[in-house]
């Protein structure tokens, strides 16, 4: 929330920069003395930890491109070169391969989170929009990246989706052509997958900072969905208390990203990657990358091509209106009893979707996925709207301090937990 600057200059140098260029003032303002709700869970760690993540992709991407070659009759054998003859070539492929997907996980916790708590309502729309933006940002710059090392599955997959869009009426297959930059998947596409690749990831920086910005003008949403009422009594400074939180988090987090770098580096990966692309032979089975499963089940659920790509994109574009789709005034479903049970419900349906899209795309596989596709957009469309009016909440606190407070007296009351140790 916007506050009044602490920041006090001590030194002669910290001054002649502050009245010149306050960015020491900003930085201090937003990330060391920002009143922070104090009653911020771990999922409220996961932010932190996707901007480490960016930062991870950008520096282990920027040296992968120092060795590698966008051209489709080296791509492959330079991916093989920096694995086996660069210095820790093999250590930089694996992190970020591997940090690919350890970007993903963390989103979807992300995205969860701010789902169940609310925090895309009413002021934290462009903050929640923001996010979305970053997301589409992802996913482009995720899907051109695999396409690079050039093998079976990065051509494939990238004829699969380039051809989605040929079932657009009209201008279709002129956009598809567009995209190719030729009349098939080639080495025209490869090269500017390539270069779009590399220009994203600093796109996604930009939008970051203004997704920090759009949370720090409203300040952090907190469990409870209940405003700051009192700096004092509800918040904390973000240094110490966050930072080491969020730093915590981080180090867990690293354990288990390290985990599969050093231990399973392909565990994720789809081992015909590892054959180079071949236009002439087609795999028996075409699957993206697991963090597009979910899409790519929606996407079969239909039995028409353009319905599909209709469908796939819809489902995220329906995000961008959700801060005015959810009709509660409650912001977290701590305090919605019935709405957590759909919620519950939603996340096993992507997960279901996400399992779904992993298999062939026939008999059962298929009405589940439907079953699943409706589902997804009825929480949206329908459950959402209508259970914002029809719902009793349960009693709020008044504040943030009086939830801790609260709580911390029935988890003592009669106990011995309540008497000072001696
Ligand atoms: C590169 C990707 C992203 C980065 C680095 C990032 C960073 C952050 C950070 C540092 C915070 C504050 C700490 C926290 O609440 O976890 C935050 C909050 C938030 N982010 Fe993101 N974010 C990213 C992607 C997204 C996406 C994809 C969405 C949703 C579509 C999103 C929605 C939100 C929301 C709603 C909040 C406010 C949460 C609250 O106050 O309750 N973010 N983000």
């Amino acid at each position: 929330m916007s506050h009044q600057s602490t920041y006090d200059p001590q030194t002669g140098i910290e001054k002649w920069l502050d009245k010149r260029l306050p960015v020491v003032r900003l930085a201090y303002d937003s990330f060391v003395d920002f009143p922070t709700p104090k009653n911020l869970n771990y999922w409220y760690t996961f932010g932190g930890i996707l901007a480490i993540c960016l930062v991870v992709q950008i520096l282990t991407g920027v040296i992968l491109a120092m060795h590698y070659t966008p051209h489709k009759d080296f791509a492959f054998d330079s991916v093989e070169h920096i694995m086996r003859d660069v210095n820790y070539g093999w250590l930089m492929r694996y992190v970020h391969a591997n940090g690919a997907s350890m970007f993903f996980i963390a989103v979807y916790i992300h995205m969860f989170r701010g789902l169940y708590y609310g925090s895309y309502k009413e002021p934290r729309e462009m903050l929640w929009i923001l996010g979305v933006v970053i997301f589409l940002l992802m996913m482009a710059t995720a899907f051109m990246g695999y396409v690079l090392p050039w093998g079976q599955m990065s051509f494939w997959g990238a004829t699969v989706i380039t051809n989605l869009f040929s079932a657009i009426p009209l201008v279709g297959e002129s956009i598809r052509t567009w995209l190719w930059g030729g009349f098939s998947v080639d080495n025209a596409t490869l090269n500017r997958f390539f270069s779009l690749h590399y220009l994203l990831p600093f796109a996604i920086a930009g939008v970051v900072v203004l997704h920090i910005w759009a949370l720090h003008v409203p300040g952090n949403n907190n469990p409870t969905g209940v405003e700051v009422k009192d700096v004092k009594k509800d918040t904390v400074p973000f240094h110490p208390y966050y930072t080491v939180k969020d730093g915590f988090a981080i180090a867990v987090f690293m354990l288990m990203f390290a985990a599969f770098v050093f231990f399973m580096p392909n565990a994720l990966g789809h081992p015909d990657n590892y054959i180079e692309a071949n236009p002439l032979s087609t795999p028996a089975h075409i699957v993206p990358e697991w963090y597009f499963l979910a899409f790519y089940a929606i996407l079969r659920a239909v039995p028409d091509k353009l319905g599909g790509v209709v469908l796939m994109f819809g489902s995220i574009l329906v995000l961008f209106v959700l801060p005015w789709l959810d009709t509660s005034k409650v912001r977290s479903m701590r305090y919605r009893p019935i709405a957590k049970l759909w919620f519950a419900v939603f996340v096993v349906v992507c997960l279901a979707l996400g399992w779904l899209g992993g298999q062939p795309a026939e008999g059962v596989y298929v009405l589940w996925a439907r079953i699943a596709t409706a589902y997804y957009f009825a929480f949206f469309l329908i459950i959402l709207p209508l259970l914002g009016v029809m719902e009793t909440p349960r009693a709020m606190p008044k504040s943030i301090s009086e939830s801790i407070t609260k709580a911390h007296a029935t988890t003592t009351i009669g106990g011995a937990a309540a008497q000072p140790a001696e």
